[in-house]
């Protein structure tokens, strides 16, 4: 029962439309300024960098949060730095190495359906963001750091050299299957144990390959409207600061 729980609860958190609320705190409705995008990028783009930034926060949050709960009830076999909320130790099924499968599951749709609360949130007609903020916190949780570290490399570096943030966000979403499928081939050959349990069971983990591969689709998906303004040279972009001439 509890299992399926976790999932439901993480849709209904994903679907909390932070960027909304936070840009009519202002008096503003986010969807008919900037890119019309209800995520983190437009607030801060129509509203301000400090509401930007807790837009992006709170985003992450709401995705970051069910996955530590569903890990933390749901444990499977080996270590993992997200086993940390002990208090949930009391309602945690502990499940069998022959269970990890079932239990890896539970965490990648916990961690699908915060998305996709975000994606398709029901309180905004089922239109919603388009994932990022929310993705990049569900894999806070369900990544090795070294995993996420380099998915913000690749995220800084491709804003770096093209100021567009969809463009960054489309390359990492993209990057990001390729990197679990190869981070769990080299995993395999280290065969080293202390890994967090999502880079074992084989030669690569399957429930966090699939979800990364979805999760990437999700993304471009979403990018839609960016693509097109792309396309057309329309794009928003986010210009560095000039220096002041002296
Ligand atoms: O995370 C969304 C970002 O990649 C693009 O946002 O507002 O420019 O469409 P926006």
């Amino acid at each position: 029962m509890q299992l399926w729980l976790c999932p439901l609860i993480a849709f209904l958190a994903g679907s909390i439309p932070f960027g909304l609320l936070i840009a009519k705190l202002k008096g503003v409705d986010i969807r008919q300024h900037g890119s019309g995008n209800i995520g983190a990028t437009n607030v801060l783009r129509v509203i301000g960098k400090k509401y930007g930034i807790t837009c992006l926060i709170l985003d992450a949050l709401k995705g970051f949060i069910p996955v530590m709960i569903a890990m933390n009830l749901i444990r499977i076999e080996g270590k993992h730095p997200a086993l940390v909320f002990d208090f949930l130790n009391q309602f945690a099924l502990h499940l069998s190495a022959a269970d990890q499968f079932k239990g890896q599951l539970v965490h990648v749709l916990t961690a699908l359906a915060a998305v996709l609360g975000h994606n398709y949130s029901p309180w905004v007609g089922f239109k919603g963001g388009k994932g990022i903020a929310t993705s990049a916190g569900v894999l806070i949780g369900l990544m090795p750091p070294f995993g996420v570290v380099l998915l913000l490399i690749i995220w800084l570096l491709v804003f770096a050299s093209t100021r567009y943030v969809s463009v960054a966000s489309i390359t990492a979403a993209v990057a990001l299957p390729v990197m679990t499928h190869l981070g769990a081939r080299f995993h395999h050959i280290d065969n080293d144990k202390s890994l967090p349990t999502l880079w074992e069971a084989g030669t690569w983990n399957k429930p966090l390959f699939v979800f990364t591969l979805i999760i990437a689709i999700l993304a471009v998906w979403k990018h839609r409207s960016n693509l097109r303004r792309l396309r057309e040279g329309t794009e928003n972009r986010f210009e560095p600061k000039k220096k002041q001439s002296a």
